[in-house]
Protein backbone atom coordinates (compact mmCIF):
# COMPACT_ATOMS: atom_id res chain seq x y z
CA UNK A 1 0.00 0.00 0.00
CA UNK A 2 1.26 2.94 -1.04
CA UNK A 3 2.17 5.51 2.05
CA UNK A 4 0.23 8.67 2.01
CA UNK A 5 2.49 12.21 2.59
CA UNK A 6 0.52 14.83 5.31
CA UNK A 7 1.73 17.88 4.68
CA UNK A 8 3.37 19.98 7.66
CA UNK A 9 1.79 23.60 8.34
CA UNK A 10 3.50 25.17 10.70
CA UNK A 11 2.39 28.20 12.95
CA UNK A 12 5.12 28.72 15.05
CA UNK A 13 5.41 32.43 13.85
CA UNK A 14 2.09 33.39 13.66
CA UNK A 15 -0.11 30.82 15.86
CA UNK A 16 3.21 30.69 18.28
CA UNK A 17 3.86 34.04 18.38
CA UNK A 18 0.57 35.17 19.68
CA UNK A 19 1.71 33.50 23.31
CA UNK A 20 1.84 36.36 25.53
CA UNK A 21 5.60 37.25 26.43
CA UNK A 22 6.41 35.52 23.08
CA UNK A 23 7.66 38.59 20.65
CA UNK A 24 9.42 38.07 17.82
CA UNK A 25 11.86 40.73 15.48
CA UNK A 26 11.89 40.53 12.13
CA UNK A 27 15.33 39.58 12.09
CA UNK A 28 14.63 36.51 14.23
CA UNK A 29 11.30 35.83 12.31
CA UNK A 30 13.58 34.97 9.33
CA UNK A 31 15.84 33.23 10.87
CA UNK A 32 13.14 30.48 12.00
CA UNK A 33 11.91 30.72 8.87
CA UNK A 34 14.76 29.53 7.51
CA UNK A 35 15.15 26.65 9.45
CA UNK A 36 11.51 25.89 9.00
CA UNK A 37 12.51 25.65 5.18
CA UNK A 38 15.39 23.40 6.29
CA UNK A 39 13.48 21.50 8.22
CA UNK A 40 10.80 20.53 5.63
CA UNK A 41 7.81 21.61 6.41
CA UNK A 42 5.39 22.39 3.78
CA UNK A 43 3.83 25.82 4.88
CA UNK A 44 4.95 28.68 6.64
CA UNK A 45 2.22 30.68 8.38
CA UNK A 46 4.48 34.00 8.71
CA UNK A 47 1.95 36.25 10.05
CA UNK A 48 -1.17 38.34 10.28
CA UNK A 49 -0.06 41.44 8.40
CA UNK A 50 -3.01 43.34 9.34
CA UNK A 51 -2.67 43.13 12.66
CA UNK A 52 0.91 45.70 13.00
CA UNK A 53 3.20 47.46 10.25
CA UNK A 54 5.70 45.22 12.25
CA UNK A 55 3.69 41.49 11.36
CA UNK A 56 3.44 43.04 7.68
CA UNK A 57 6.78 43.55 7.64
CA UNK A 58 7.62 40.14 8.89
CA UNK A 59 5.76 38.72 6.32
CA UNK A 60 6.91 40.39 3.20
CA UNK A 61 10.60 40.02 4.57
CA UNK A 62 10.33 36.16 4.89
CA UNK A 63 8.94 35.70 1.42
CA UNK A 64 11.48 36.86 -0.04
CA UNK A 65 14.05 34.45 2.24
CA UNK A 66 12.57 31.37 1.81
CA UNK A 67 12.87 29.85 -1.47
CA UNK A 68 10.65 26.19 -2.05
CA UNK A 69 8.16 26.40 1.28
CA UNK A 70 5.08 28.15 0.44
CA UNK A 71 4.37 30.98 2.67
CA UNK A 72 0.62 31.75 4.14
CA UNK A 73 -0.48 35.17 5.69
CA UNK A 74 -3.64 35.60 7.75
CA UNK A 75 -6.96 37.62 8.07
CA UNK A 76 -10.11 37.73 8.92
CA UNK A 77 -13.71 37.43 6.52
CA UNK A 78 -12.60 41.09 5.86
CA UNK A 79 -11.80 42.69 2.72
CA UNK A 80 -8.78 45.02 4.13
CA UNK A 81 -7.50 41.85 5.86
CA UNK A 82 -7.51 39.98 2.82
CA UNK A 83 -6.37 42.93 1.13
CA UNK A 84 -2.55 43.99 2.67
CA UNK A 85 -2.27 39.64 3.52
CA UNK A 86 -2.07 39.76 -0.58
CA UNK A 87 0.14 42.77 -0.66
CA UNK A 88 2.84 40.92 2.03
CA UNK A 89 2.59 37.76 0.01
CA UNK A 90 3.38 40.03 -3.09
CA UNK A 91 7.41 38.51 -3.08
CA UNK A 92 6.18 35.32 -2.21
CA UNK A 93 7.10 32.06 -4.80
CA UNK A 94 4.33 30.32 -3.52
CA UNK A 95 1.84 32.40 -1.23
CA UNK A 96 -1.03 31.42 0.54
CA UNK A 97 -4.19 33.71 2.00
CA UNK A 98 -5.42 31.90 4.87
CA UNK A 99 -8.75 33.35 5.90
CA UNK A 100 -12.21 32.57 7.60
CA UNK A 101 -14.66 33.17 9.87
CA UNK A 102 -16.13 31.65 13.08
CA UNK A 103 -18.80 28.96 12.68
CA UNK A 104 -20.01 27.48 16.40
CA UNK A 105 -23.41 28.57 17.31
CA UNK A 106 -21.36 30.66 19.82
CA UNK A 107 -19.31 33.16 17.57
CA UNK A 108 -21.85 33.23 15.51
CA UNK A 109 -24.22 34.36 18.34
CA UNK A 110 -22.08 36.31 20.12
CA UNK A 111 -18.90 37.44 18.08
CA UNK A 112 -20.80 38.07 15.29
CA UNK A 113 -24.32 38.89 16.66
CA UNK A 114 -25.15 36.95 12.91
CA UNK A 115 -26.70 34.45 11.67
CA UNK A 116 -25.83 30.98 10.07
CA UNK A 117 -26.95 32.21 6.24
CA UNK A 118 -25.00 35.64 6.92
CA UNK A 119 -21.55 33.79 8.23
CA UNK A 120 -21.74 31.14 5.13
CA UNK A 121 -22.09 34.41 2.76
CA UNK A 122 -19.14 36.16 4.42
CA UNK A 123 -17.25 33.08 3.90
CA UNK A 124 -17.80 32.73 0.64
CA UNK A 125 -17.15 36.38 -0.19
CA UNK A 126 -13.85 36.23 1.58
CA UNK A 127 -12.43 33.24 -0.77
CA UNK A 128 -13.96 34.97 -3.78
CA UNK A 129 -12.10 38.10 -2.48
CA UNK A 130 -8.70 36.24 -1.49
CA UNK A 131 -9.04 34.43 -5.21
CA UNK A 132 -8.20 38.03 -6.99
CA UNK A 133 -4.71 38.41 -5.09
CA UNK A 134 -3.69 34.49 -4.76
CA UNK A 135 -4.41 30.76 -6.13
CA UNK A 136 -3.71 28.97 -2.91
CA UNK A 137 -6.62 29.96 -0.91
CA UNK A 138 -6.97 28.16 2.94
CA UNK A 139 -10.49 29.35 4.44
CA UNK A 140 -10.57 28.45 8.51
CA UNK A 141 -13.78 27.39 10.06
CA UNK A 142 -13.16 29.19 13.27
CA UNK A 143 -14.16 26.86 16.42
CA UNK A 144 -15.11 24.48 14.26
CA UNK A 145 -14.39 21.59 16.76
CA UNK A 146 -17.61 23.03 18.55
CA UNK A 147 -19.36 23.79 14.84
CA UNK A 148 -22.43 21.21 14.14
CA UNK A 149 -20.74 18.59 11.52
CA UNK A 150 -24.18 19.61 9.12
CA UNK A 151 -23.27 23.20 9.15
CA UNK A 152 -19.64 22.99 8.80
CA UNK A 153 -20.08 20.61 5.99
CA UNK A 154 -22.81 23.68 4.12
CA UNK A 155 -19.93 26.22 4.96
CA UNK A 156 -17.10 23.65 3.49
CA UNK A 157 -18.98 23.14 0.37
CA UNK A 158 -19.67 26.57 -0.11
CA UNK A 159 -16.07 27.79 0.11
CA UNK A 160 -15.18 24.58 -1.75
CA UNK A 161 -17.85 26.06 -4.99
CA UNK A 162 -15.83 29.52 -4.57
CA UNK A 163 -12.06 27.83 -4.97
CA UNK A 164 -10.72 27.30 -1.38
CA UNK A 165 -7.73 24.86 -1.83
CA UNK A 166 -7.66 24.23 1.56
CA UNK A 167 -10.00 23.77 4.44
CA UNK A 168 -8.81 24.50 7.71
CA UNK A 169 -11.01 23.01 10.68
CA UNK A 170 -9.51 24.17 14.04
CA UNK A 171 -10.78 23.11 17.09
CA UNK A 172 -10.05 26.23 18.55
CA UNK A 173 -10.56 25.94 21.64
CA UNK A 174 -9.22 22.58 22.49
CA UNK A 175 -12.68 21.12 23.29
CA UNK A 176 -12.74 17.84 21.02
CA UNK A 177 -12.12 14.21 22.25
CA UNK A 178 -9.83 12.54 19.93
CA UNK A 179 -13.30 10.21 18.48
CA UNK A 180 -15.25 13.31 18.20
CA UNK A 181 -12.50 14.88 16.25
CA UNK A 182 -11.69 12.14 13.65
CA UNK A 183 -15.67 11.77 13.31
CA UNK A 184 -16.26 15.39 12.35
CA UNK A 185 -13.00 14.84 9.56
CA UNK A 186 -14.77 11.95 8.42
CA UNK A 187 -18.13 13.54 8.22
CA UNK A 188 -16.53 15.64 5.97
CA UNK A 189 -14.95 13.62 3.77
CA UNK A 190 -18.01 11.69 3.37
CA UNK A 191 -20.57 14.19 3.19
CA UNK A 192 -19.16 17.61 1.22
CA UNK A 193 -19.89 17.50 -2.37
CA UNK A 194 -16.07 18.43 -3.97
CA UNK A 195 -14.42 17.47 -0.88
CA UNK A 196 -11.93 15.71 -3.19
CA UNK A 197 -10.89 18.78 -4.52
CA UNK A 198 -9.13 19.98 -1.34
CA UNK A 199 -7.24 19.10 1.46
CA UNK A 200 -8.50 18.80 5.01
CA UNK A 201 -6.26 20.83 7.76
CA UNK A 202 -6.38 20.23 11.24
CA UNK A 203 -5.00 22.65 13.72
CA UNK A 204 -5.80 21.80 17.43
CA UNK A 205 -5.27 23.76 20.28
CA UNK A 206 -3.71 22.13 23.30
CA UNK A 207 -5.92 22.97 26.22
CA UNK A 208 -6.87 19.56 27.35
CA UNK A 209 -3.54 18.18 26.55
CA UNK A 210 -5.13 16.65 23.10
CA UNK A 211 -3.90 18.57 20.52
CA UNK A 212 -1.21 15.96 19.00
CA UNK A 213 -3.87 13.02 19.86
CA UNK A 214 -7.26 14.89 18.29
CA UNK A 215 -4.33 15.81 15.41
CA UNK A 216 -3.53 12.49 14.65
CA UNK A 217 -7.27 11.11 15.12
CA UNK A 218 -7.85 13.59 11.95
CA UNK A 219 -5.23 12.45 9.62
CA UNK A 220 -5.98 8.86 10.25
CA UNK A 221 -9.80 9.55 9.38
CA UNK A 222 -8.52 11.80 6.28
CA UNK A 223 -7.08 15.05 7.19
CA UNK A 224 -4.05 15.48 4.75
CA UNK A 225 -2.77 18.38 6.84
CA UNK A 226 -1.79 18.87 9.83
CA UNK A 227 -1.24 22.98 11.48
CA UNK A 228 1.11 22.68 14.20
CA UNK A 229 4.39 24.89 16.02
CA UNK A 230 7.38 24.29 17.05
CA UNK A 231 7.71 23.07 21.26
CA UNK A 232 4.09 23.16 20.71
CA UNK A 233 3.31 27.01 21.78
CA UNK A 234 0.42 28.61 20.91
CA UNK A 235 -2.32 30.49 22.16
CA UNK A 236 -3.41 29.79 25.85
CA UNK A 237 -1.97 26.11 26.34
CA UNK A 238 -0.66 25.79 22.66
CA UNK A 239 -1.30 24.34 19.59
CA UNK A 240 -0.09 20.49 18.30
CA UNK A 241 3.80 20.34 18.60
CA UNK A 242 5.61 19.39 15.21
CA UNK A 243 7.60 17.25 16.91
CA UNK A 244 5.16 15.40 18.49
CA UNK A 245 2.96 14.56 15.38
CA UNK A 246 5.79 14.05 12.98
CA UNK A 247 7.77 11.47 15.42
CA UNK A 248 4.58 10.05 15.72
CA UNK A 249 4.10 9.32 12.25
CA UNK A 250 7.53 8.20 11.52
CA UNK A 251 7.69 5.56 14.53
CA UNK A 252 4.47 4.27 13.72
CA UNK A 253 5.15 2.91 10.22
CA UNK A 254 1.83 0.57 10.02
CA UNK A 255 -0.29 4.38 9.75
CA UNK A 256 1.51 4.62 6.13
CA UNK A 257 2.11 8.22 6.67
CA UNK A 258 4.89 10.26 6.08
CA UNK A 259 6.13 14.07 6.27
CA UNK A 260 8.72 15.69 4.15
CA UNK A 261 10.54 16.70 7.71
CA UNK A 262 14.41 16.12 8.19
CA UNK A 263 13.64 14.81 11.84
CA UNK A 264 17.68 15.55 12.66
CA UNK A 265 17.05 19.08 12.88
CA UNK A 266 14.14 18.54 15.16
CA UNK A 267 15.97 19.31 18.32
CA UNK A 268 18.30 22.33 17.01
CA UNK A 269 15.17 23.90 15.98
CA UNK A 270 13.50 23.49 19.13
CA UNK A 271 16.28 25.29 20.57
CA UNK A 272 16.65 28.17 18.19
CA UNK A 273 12.67 29.15 18.73
CA UNK A 274 13.15 28.61 22.40
CA UNK A 275 16.17 30.83 22.38
CA UNK A 276 14.62 33.68 20.36
CA UNK A 277 11.43 33.21 22.01
CA UNK A 278 11.92 33.55 25.45
CA UNK A 279 10.21 30.47 25.74
CA UNK A 280 11.81 27.64 27.85
CA UNK A 281 10.42 24.20 26.83
CA UNK A 282 9.54 22.10 29.49
CA UNK A 283 12.03 19.68 31.16
CA UNK A 284 9.37 16.51 30.38
CA UNK A 285 8.30 18.19 27.43
CA UNK A 286 7.73 14.94 24.47
CA UNK A 287 10.94 14.45 21.88
CA UNK A 288 12.50 17.96 22.51
CA UNK A 289 12.23 18.59 26.69
CA UNK A 290 15.74 17.98 28.71
CA UNK A 291 14.66 15.45 30.33
CA UNK A 292 13.60 13.37 27.09
CA UNK A 293 15.99 11.10 26.41
CA UNK A 294 18.32 11.15 29.98
CA UNK A 295 17.75 8.80 32.34
CA UNK A 296 18.35 8.79 35.95
CA UNK A 297 16.87 5.83 38.27
CA UNK A 298 19.08 2.89 38.31
CA UNK A 299 17.22 0.57 36.86
CA UNK A 300 16.34 2.43 34.17
CA UNK A 301 20.10 3.16 33.75
CA UNK A 302 21.53 -0.23 34.06
CA UNK A 303 18.97 -0.84 31.02
CA UNK A 304 19.91 1.95 29.05
CA UNK A 305 23.94 0.73 29.22
CA UNK A 306 22.72 -2.53 28.50
CA UNK A 307 20.87 -1.86 25.12
CA UNK A 308 19.33 1.62 24.63
CA UNK A 309 16.22 0.35 23.64
CA UNK A 310 15.10 -1.31 26.87
CA UNK A 311 13.97 2.14 27.69
CA UNK A 312 13.38 4.03 24.92
CA UNK A 313 11.20 3.57 22.01
CA UNK A 314 12.58 6.55 19.71
CA UNK A 315 16.31 6.74 18.63
CA UNK A 316 17.45 10.37 19.98
CA UNK A 317 19.72 10.60 16.96
CA UNK A 318 16.66 10.75 14.83
CA UNK A 319 15.74 13.82 16.35
CA UNK A 320 19.33 15.67 15.98
CA UNK A 321 19.98 14.00 19.33
CA UNK A 322 23.94 12.54 19.77
CA UNK A 323 22.87 10.10 22.62
CA UNK A 324 20.88 9.51 25.79
CA UNK A 325 22.25 10.99 28.88
CA UNK A 326 22.77 9.45 31.85
CA UNK A 327 22.35 11.86 34.81
CA UNK A 328 23.79 11.21 37.92
CA UNK A 329 21.16 11.02 40.81
CA UNK A 330 21.08 9.55 44.51
CA UNK A 331 18.79 7.34 42.73
CA UNK A 332 21.53 5.89 40.20
CA UNK A 333 23.43 3.07 40.63
CA UNK A 334 26.77 1.37 40.42
CA UNK A 335 26.64 0.68 36.17
CA UNK A 336 25.99 4.54 35.58
CA UNK A 337 28.08 5.73 37.90
CA UNK A 338 30.70 3.23 35.98
CA UNK A 339 29.82 4.40 32.59
CA UNK A 340 30.42 8.17 33.69
CA UNK A 341 33.91 7.36 35.12
CA UNK A 342 34.53 5.48 32.02
CA UNK A 343 33.50 8.34 29.76
CA UNK A 344 35.82 10.48 31.99
CA UNK A 345 38.66 8.03 31.10
CA UNK A 346 38.33 5.76 34.59
CA UNK A 347 37.78 2.34 34.21
CA UNK A 348 36.95 1.36 37.08
CA UNK A 349 37.29 -2.62 38.72
CA UNK A 350 34.58 -3.60 41.40
CA UNK A 351 36.67 -2.45 44.30
CA UNK A 352 37.73 0.63 42.91
CA UNK A 353 33.75 1.27 42.10
CA UNK A 354 32.57 0.15 45.79
CA UNK A 355 34.93 3.19 47.14
CA UNK A 356 34.11 5.55 44.94
CA UNK A 357 30.21 4.85 44.68
CA UNK A 358 29.98 5.21 48.84
CA UNK A 359 31.84 8.49 48.08
CA UNK A 360 29.25 9.69 45.19
CA UNK A 361 25.97 8.66 47.59
CA UNK A 362 27.66 10.56 49.99
CA UNK A 363 27.80 13.47 47.57
CA UNK A 364 24.67 12.70 45.75
CA UNK A 365 22.19 12.91 48.16
CA UNK A 366 23.14 16.73 49.04
CA UNK A 367 22.70 17.35 44.91
CA UNK A 368 20.20 16.89 42.46
CA UNK A 369 22.36 15.95 39.92
CA UNK A 370 26.38 15.46 39.67
CA UNK A 371 28.04 17.28 37.40
CA UNK A 372 31.48 15.68 35.62
CA UNK A 373 33.18 18.55 37.25
CA UNK A 374 31.96 16.55 40.55
CA UNK A 375 32.29 13.64 40.11
CA UNK A 376 36.01 14.63 39.09
CA UNK A 377 36.16 15.37 42.67
CA UNK A 378 34.75 12.41 43.63
CA UNK A 379 37.81 10.32 41.85
CA UNK A 380 40.11 12.60 43.07
CA UNK A 381 38.84 11.65 46.84
CA UNK A 382 38.90 7.84 46.24
CA UNK A 383 42.74 8.89 45.52
CA UNK A 384 43.09 5.85 42.80
CA UNK A 385 46.25 5.04 41.44
CA UNK A 386 47.19 5.51 38.12
CA UNK A 387 45.24 2.56 36.97
CA UNK A 388 42.50 3.07 38.71
CA UNK A 389 43.13 0.92 41.44
CA UNK A 390 42.76 1.72 45.11
CA UNK A 391 45.71 2.77 47.07
CA UNK A 392 46.90 0.36 50.10
CA UNK A 393 49.34 0.77 52.73
CA UNK A 394 52.31 -0.80 53.80
CA UNK A 395 50.59 -3.06 56.44
CA UNK A 396 47.52 -3.05 53.64
CA UNK A 397 45.16 -0.65 55.13
CA UNK A 398 43.12 1.31 52.77
CA UNK A 399 44.45 5.27 52.83
CA UNK A 400 41.98 6.58 50.76
CA UNK A 401 38.93 6.49 53.18
CA UNK A 402 36.65 9.71 53.18
O1 LIG B 1 -7.33 28.42 16.54
C1 LIG B 1 -7.84 28.93 15.53
O2 LIG B 1 -9.03 28.76 15.25
C2 LIG B 1 -6.98 29.73 14.68
C3 LIG B 1 -7.55 30.22 13.39
C4 LIG B 1 -7.37 31.67 13.22
C5 LIG B 1 -6.99 29.42 12.26
O3 LIG B 1 -5.84 29.95 15.00
ZN1 LIG C 1 -5.16 28.57 16.56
Amino acid sequence: MEKKRIQIFDTTLRDGEQVPGCKLNTKEKIKIAKRLEALGVDVIEAGFPTSSPGDYQSVQEICRSVSKTAVCALSRAVEKDIEIAGQALQYAKRPRIHTGIGTSNCHIRYKFNSTPDKIIERAIHAVKYAKRFVEDVEFYAEDAGRTENEFLAKVCENVIKYGATVINIPDTTGFCLPEEYGDKIRFLKENVKGIHKIKLSTHCHNDLGLATANSLSGIMNGAEQVECTINGIGERAGNTSLEEIVMIIKQNSHLNLFTNINTKLISSTSHLVSECTGMRVQANKAIVGINAFSHSSGIHQDGVIKKRETYESINPEDVGIDQSSIVLTARSGRAALAYRCKKLGHFLNKNSLDLVYSIFLKYADEKKEITDRELKTILKKANLNANNKILHTPNNRRINVV
